[in-house]
C-alpha cells in the first residue's frame, strides 16, 4: 500500500507508519486519512502475545493497542522480552506488559525496565492491590501510563482513577465464570466516571464474545480488549453471508 519512494524524506504531518500514506512520484503529495479520524472514540485492543495472530490483524488497521499479561505470555510458550520485541517491532502504539512483585518499589523498579525498554508504547499493567496502587501514582506522576487489572469492583476503580491510571481494566468473564455480572460492573463504574468527569479510561478485558463488545461499549467502556477469535467474529453475521451467496449468484460471479 505504500509507495513512498525509498529514501524520500516525507513532509512533517505525514504519518510515515500509516498503512493509508500513499506517496508517488509524479503527482500530488496523496494522502489518505486513517478512516477514524475521531478521537475519544471506542477503541478495540487485541487480548494475546501470538505474535503471528496480532501481525494479521493489526494490518486491518482497525486496533489500537494490545494487552497481554503473564498467562498469555506463558500459552504463546517464549520468552516474554522477545514477544516485547516482537510486538512493539509491528509498530503497535499502546502495549500493556504486566510486571509482578508483591511491593510498590518492586512494581516501579520492574515498571521502569520496561520502560526503558519500549518507552512510551509501554503501558504499564499493575495489580489492583494497595501496593499497585501506590506504584499507579508514583509512574503516573512521572508520566507513564499504567493499566491496573484484575479490577472487580466499583471501589477499586475509583481507587486506581484516584491514583491517575490510565486505564482500568475490569475481567468481566472471570465475574461471569463466578455468577457475578461483569457488564453491570461496567455500567456502575461507567456512570460513576462519568458524572464525576474521570478521566481514567475502562478498558474491558477478559472479555469472551462479540455480544460482550457491543454491551460494553454500551455501558461505557472505552476500550474493550478481545482475543483475535472475537475479533474475527466481529466483521460476520450469518445473513450477510447468505446474502452475500445470493448477490453472487445473481451476479454470476
Ligand atoms: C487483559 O488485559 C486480561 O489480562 C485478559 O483479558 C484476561 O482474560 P481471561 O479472563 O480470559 O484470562
Amino acid at each position: 500500500m505504500d509507495s513512498t519512494p525509498q529514501g524520500e524524506s516525507l513532509p512533517t504531518h505525514v504519518d510515515k507508519h500509516s498503512p493509508y500514506t500513499y506517496l508517488d512520484k509524479g503527482f500530488e503529495i496523496l494522502i489518505t486519512p486513517t478512516p477514524n479520524t475521531q478521537t475519544n472514540v471506542m477503541k478495540l485492543f487485541l487480548d494475546t502475545a501470538i505474535v503471528s495472530d496480532i501481525e494479521e490483524r493489526v494490518s486491518t488497521g482497525l486496533i489500537d493497542g494490545i494487552t497481554t499479561n503473564p498467562t498469555l505470555i506463558r500459552k504463546s510458550g517464549r520468552d516474554p522480552w522477545n514477544v516485547y520485541r516482537d510486538i512493539f517491532k509491528l509498530g503497535v502504539k499502546d502495549l500493556s506488559i504486566e510486571v509482578v512483585g508483591e511491593s510498590s518499589s518492586t512494581l516501579v523498579k520492574l515498571a521502569m525496565n520496561v520502560y526503558e525498554n519500549y518507552g512510551n508504547v509501554a503501558t504499564i499493567k499493575l495489580p489492583c492491590t494497595t501496593e499497585g496502587v501506590k506504584a499507579c501514582k508514583y509512574l503516573t506522576n512521572i508520566g507513564i501510563r499504567v493499566n491496573m487489572t484484575l479490577v472487580f469492583s466499583v471501589s477499586q476503580a475509583i481507587m486506581c482513577s484516584l491514583a491517575g491510571a490510565t486505564y482500568i481494566s475490569p475481567f468481566i468473564g472471570r465475574m461471569d465464570d463466578n455468577s457475578l455480572n461483569g457488564l453491570d460492573l461496567i455500567k456502575h463504574i461507567g456512570t460513576i466516571y462519568r458524572s464525576q468527569q474521570i478521566k481514567t479510561q475502562v478498558l474491558a478485558a477478559s472479555v469472551r464474545d462479540v455480544q460482550s463488545v457491543a454491551k460494553a461499549f454500551e455501558y461505557g467502556a472505552d476500550i474493550c480488549t478481545i482475543p483475535p477469535k472475537v475479533f474475527d467474529s466481529m466483521c460476520s453475521h450469518v445473513l450477510t453471508d447468505a446474502g452475500l451467496e445470493k448477490f453472487k449468484e445473481d451476479a454470476n460471479f
